[in-house]
């Protein structure tokens, strides 16, 4: 199955009232590790890749063809959509160019009238190449990939006026923060939630920072309208944890252990069991 756009997923997913899982890839493993997550769990899934983990990887080219190349050489059966994180709007174009069918462009930093006049330019560029576009509002608190959000909720009238340009996936900042919650988190602003669905009137909601939210918040977000939840932190600090046991138990020590496909396959397999936990919990298992 070739690598799609996310409208056929967030379509189903609204119809039949799921989030779909959208994992962060930082290296190899993480491909293999939500591909064959995504197969397991029978499972549409949104693979993302964010700027360092892209410069890492060789660039959003070598990213494509390589989960192309996993998808078949792993002959995986259900929906992918590879999807540019958190992009300026240059990256939005270069995702677009490498051939990706599905960016965000995250223009929360910039002044509104400047990241909605270049999300007006991005929705015809995705309609072009048949791709969907994620905007941002509002701004997730916390760091990633550099890039720190003030943490911000979004704003009515900016939702509404983003979501008016027929973006597919509008992400708002309603209390969300990337990585680790801090102590005394206060929760999802559940109110603002349902007021940006309401102002968005359909327009499939993402919940960035999705690490660490308690399971009965992320079930209310996606009665709300939550279509697409992101999830890094959570995989990477199982994967790490994992890699670490190995490690203190001494079996890299121990015969051919050493090699990269024994020394991160507890790794890898960790962070397939969260990303599968992640399936089950947003509705999206069994649906592909
Ligand atoms: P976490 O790392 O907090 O799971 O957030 C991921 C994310 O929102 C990617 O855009």
């Amino acid at each position: 199955m070739p690598i799609a756009s996310a409208h056929a997923t967030l379509r189903d997913a609204t119809q039949r009232g799921y989030a779909v899982g959208h994992f962060n890839l930082n290296h190899m493993e993480s491909m293999r590790a939500y591909l064959l997550g995504a197969e397991e769990a029978r499972s549409p899934v949104i693979l993302a890749v964010s700027r360092g983990p892209a410069a890492y990887m060789g660039g959003y080219r070598t990213v494509l063809t390589t989960v192309e190349g996993f998808m078949g050489y792993l002959g995986i059966t259900v929906p992918v959509v590879l999807h540019v994180d958190h992009g300026s709007y240059d990256e939005a174009l270069a995702g677009l160019d490498a051939g990706f069918k599905s960016v965000m462009f995250d223009g929360s930093a910039l002044p509104f009238e400047e990241n909605l006049d270049k999300a007006a330019r991005l929705v015809e560029r995705c309609r072009q190449h048949g791709a969907t576009l994620e905007c941002e509002v509002g701004s997730i608190g916390g760091e990633e990939d550099g890039v720190t959000g003030r943490g911000e909720l979004a704003d009515l009238e900016q939702c509404r006026r983003l979501a008016a340009l027929g973006i597919d996936m509008l992400a708002a900042g309603i209390g969300n923060v990337h990585g680790q919650y801090p102590a005394g988190w206060r929760g999802l602003d559940f109110e603002r939630l349902a007021d940006v669905a309401h102002a968005t009137q359909g327009t499939p909601l993402v919940l960035h920072g999705g690490s660490g939210v308690p399971e009965e918040m992320v079930r209310r977000a996606i009665e709300l309208g939550v279509r697409k939840v992101n999830v890094n932190t959570e995989c990477l600090v199982a994967f790490t944890a994992a890699v670490r046991r190995y490690v203190e138990a001494g079996r890299d020590r121990e015969g051919k252990g050493y090699l990269p496909q024994a020394l991160l396959a507890d790794g890898l397999e960790a962070a397939k069991r969260v990303a599968m936990e992640k399936m089950a919990l947003f509705g999206s298992a069994g649906k592909a």
